[in-house]
């Protein structure tokens, strides 16, 4: 077993590896691109070592923005036939070629605390990044934010892509029309560990809906197959808000507009609670049904600082069924299955948000034990994309850029340990 120090240049090796030259992969072969919230949390990392790579890779990440205000998850910067559907089935007709949908919106957060850690140059980095950054979450004020909380138009903008949360919703969606296509993830990992050919199916159709409706926000909202309103988007969006907050205060801009958002969400997340299961659940919009189902994004409620002691009930409950926490999904929930995805792995960036929403509510015993967990899990089963909670088996793409970056900048023993800043 490699100790801190082989980690931490085992770690860096990796972020070094994937470094495309302004940007990183997430690990060569399954994904050949710049992915938005990857790139944050992987300039994060990388700053902890190089601070002018990890401010390049945000600036390039945000670079990428669409005139909407919206920053697209995939970026293609150079084209890879490995990875499907490419820009040729997105059709966004933008430059540089991307998607035409986002993703959780981490960079505000990572912005600030790569600003609080480069005393020499990030209060300038930041300045310029600020207009961006606001711009974007405008972006999500805007158009995703009619019931209150950040609803998502695709399974993908979450971040959780086969997620249980989406089951209902998917299950509405008619794959008939997809017409015949080649999926490539599974030529890089075993099938068993990837997404369904039945969530395939809706994926795919709903790229080709939004690109029919050449990513209209206003049209998406009202004819989209899928909208459902997600814990996870809204509790990164609260926190990011408030980390914006922090910057603008910093950079001496007024934060009334900011604030006013943090209101609005505060409200909005209470719409996500659901009161018969007692815990915080994804909303079909379309529906108005809930999920029923507990998943690690319901966890991140203290980081949009929304936490309270029945979500402490559930944390606690499944963190004793849990070798490797936390899994991202319920243990008890049928459909749990360890080693598909987000339907129960245990995600290191997750547990990360967990562990600096626990750190943020003054819970820093359960943020150390979640931290020690996680540094346990990486320095028995290494950099993996995610990994089973019940034994620890690392799955997924290996020598992962998030997986690396997350253990630099904050599960390592020697992680700078920075989050606060008022
Ligand atoms: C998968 C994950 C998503 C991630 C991407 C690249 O699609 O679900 O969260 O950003 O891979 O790592």
């Amino acid at each position: 077993m490699l100790n801190t120090q082989e980690l931490d240049q085992r770690a860096r090796e990796i972020i070094r590896q994937n470094d495309m030259g302004g940007y990183t992969v997430p690990t060569h072969g399954l994904y050949p691109y710049q992915w938005n919230w990857d790139s944050a949390f992987s300039a994060w990392g990388t700053a902890t070592f190089d601070t002018t790579t990890g401010w390049a890779e945000m600036e390039t990440l945000m670079n990428a923005q669409w005139d909407t205000g919206m920053v697209p998850h995939i970026v293609f910067h150079k084209l890879d036939p490995g990875y499907f559907p490419g820009p040729d089935v997105w059709q966004t007709g933008h430059t540089p070629p991307t998607s035409g949908i986002t993703q959780p919106p981490v960079a505000a957060s990572m912005v600030k605390l790569m600003m609080l850690d480069d005393s020499e140059n990030g209060l300038q980095k930041a300045r310029d990044l600020f207009p961006k950054l606001k711009a974007w979450h405008a972006w999500f004020m805007r158009e995703r934010c009619e019931s209150g909380a950040v609803a998502i138009m695709h399974p993908w903008e979450s971040g959780r892509d086969n997620a249980r949360d989406w089951d209902g919703a998917m299950a509405n969606i008619d794959p008939s029309n997809v017409g015949e296509y080649t999926r490539r993830d599974t030529s890089h990992v075993d099938s068993s560990m990837r997404p369904t050919k039945e969530d395939y199916d809706r994926f795919i159709t709903l790229v080709h809906q939004g690109r029919d409706l050449h990513w209209d926000q206003s049209k998406i909202r009202e004819q989209g197959y899928f909208r459902v309103a997600c814990p996870g988007m809204t509790f990164i969006l609260m926190r990011a808000n408030l980390d914006l907050a922090i910057i603008a205060k910093s950079l001496g801009e007024p934060t009334d507009e900011i604030d006013a958002w943090s209101e609005t969400l505060q409200k909005g997340a209470t719409t996500l609670w659901n009161a018969e299961r007692q815990h915080y659940d994804s909303l079909d919009l379309r529906t108005g049904e809930f999920a029923g189902c507990l998943s690690n994004a319901s966890f991140l409620c203290w980081y949009g600082d929304a936490g309270n002691d029945t979500m402490f009930e559930h944390y606690e409950r499944v963190l004793s069924i849990s070798k490797y926490p936390v899994p991202s999904l319920d243990p008890a929930d049928p459909h749990f299955d360890s080693l598909r995805y987000w339907r129960g792995p245990t995600w290191g960036i997750i547990n990360t948000l967990i562990g600096q929403g626990f750190h943020y509510n003054g819970y820093d015993d359960k943020a150390t034990t979640l931290r020690k967990a996680t540094a346990d899990l990486i320095q028995e089963h290494g950099f993996a994309e995610y990994f089973d909670p019940n034994n620890g088996q690392p799955a997924g793409g290996s020598d992962f850029t998030w997986t690396a970056a997350i253990w630099l900048a904050w599960a390592s023993p020697s992680a700078p340990q920075t989050l606060d800043s008022e």
